[in-house]
């Protein structure tokens, strides 16, 4: 177990024994690229996740470790400043710890190891409960008493100031998420409830492409978010109070549609669209109806596929390769797009089958082997006992 090896870690080096944090990863199904906008989502924690020892120590430097990915250490002062370090999971907690600063926290010297099981870059969110846990971990090691709210919002912008402009939808689900239920958010006033996701004889799957993203170093995202500011703002032109795309609706996107790019029209078309999706989901989720679940995770894909333009031919391989077998409901690719996994709705008896068919048909084509995960909901960040 990767906790385990964690605190025993801690313990074999630091001598005390720690605090342990779970912050878990997360998937998402439906609502992409919405959070952002003001829009819907409806992600929920799983049981991967990222573990942290804490521990206060009696010194001016913050610590912080992992043996798991790039062994290394990176020393912070209690100023933020630090030695040259190469591990890109340095910049997260740099970020944090000078966030913490300028909102004047009191930091305190403290040692803190971490390791998961998240695979980075797939979709599930890795650098979202990197940021939540440490910050959780580090306001309980130091009794700052950070709120969920805010540990959400100082995560968002250390992602910010890393260079992806993203919403708070990964903050928000690794941090409230509860076990076996989905986090409906309206990311506009951030409410948020909770949606039961069993339906009965079928599974939930994730296929990982192994594509892998980058989405802070790749500019794609961004680009996406520009499109949709300039078309809200264009629409705001030709009508009052419109401050995000939530304040668009089709027929506004239609009477802005000869003043706007066409790639931006096809963008905020497909941002307005998913947000029905979710409304449609949820409905079907709490009908128990598998069939219309399915349909509604196929048009998602193949709206990003095509419109929001943030797949890759590898993911359209594995949605379009399910599509064609008995007892696959529907799936879609997951998270901010250029890689990951997809999530799959399957019928439970014929499960094991066709994820053997589409893995192998993906090697064919590919030359990848795809990995799947079965999905496990779990709590959101929380302390272990
Ligand atoms: C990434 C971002 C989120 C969200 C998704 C796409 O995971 O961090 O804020 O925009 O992409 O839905």
């Amino acid at each position: 177990m990767v906790h385990t090896k964690v605190k025993d870690f801690f313990i074999s080096k630091y001598g005390n024994s720690p605090i342990m944090v779970k912050s878990p990863g997360r998937v998402n199904l439906i609502g992409e690229h919405t959070d952002y906008n003001m829009g819907l989502v409806l992600p929920a924690s799983i049981e991967k996740a990222i573990y942290f020892a804490v521990h206060k120590n009696d010194s001016d430097h913050i610590t912080v470790e992992t043996f798991l990915t790039l062994p290394e250490q990176i020393s912070f002062d209690l100023e933020g400043k630090h030695e040259p370090f190469n591990a890109f999971w340095g910049n997260y907690f740099k970020a944090i710890i000078e966030i913490l600063i300028e909102k004047k926290y009191t930091l305190k010297g403290f040692d803190c190891v971490f390791g998961g099981d998240i695979p980075i870059g797939s979709g599930l969110s890795s650098s979202a409960a990197l940021c939540c846990g440490f910050i959780y971990a580090l306001s309980n090691a130091l009794d700052l008493s950070i709120t969920r709210e805010e540990i959400a919002l100082i995560a968002q912008q250390a992602e910010h100031k890393i260079g992806l402009n993203c919403g708070l939808m990964d903050q928000y689900a690794v941090l409230f998420g509860r076990k076996s239920n989905a986090l409906f958010l309206d990311c506009k006033d951030l409410t948020h409830k909770y949606i039961p996701i069993n339906l009965n004889g079928y599974s939930w799957v994730l296929i990982n492409s192994n594509i892998k993203h980058n989405l802070a170093v790749d500019s794609e995202y961004n680009k996406r978010r520009t499109s949709c500011e300039l078309v809200f703002s264009k629409v705001g032109e030709t009508k009052n109070d419109v401050n995000s795309m939530r304040d668009v609706t089709l027929t506004d996107l239609e009477n802005c549609k000869p003043i706007l790019d066409e790639k931006d029209y096809k963008r905020a078309k497909y941002v307005i669209e998913e947000n029905n999706r979710v409304l449609k989901m949820i409905e079907y989720l709490e009908s128990g109806n598998a069939d219309e679940t399915g349909k509604t995770l196929l048009q998602g894909h193949w709206a990003m596929s095509k419109e929001f333009e943030i797949t890759t031919p590898e993911l359209d391989f594995l949605v379009k390769t399910g599509q064609k077998l008995d007892g696959f409901m529907g799936a879609r690719m997951m998270g901010g797009g250029f890689g990951g996994c997809t999530i799959n709705l399957i019928k439970t008896e014929a499960m094991e089958n066709i994820v053997d068919t589409i893995i192998s048909a993906y090697k064919k084509e590919t030359g990848i082997d795809a990995e799947v995960y079965h999905l496990y909901i779990d709590d959101g960040v929380h302390i272990m006992k």
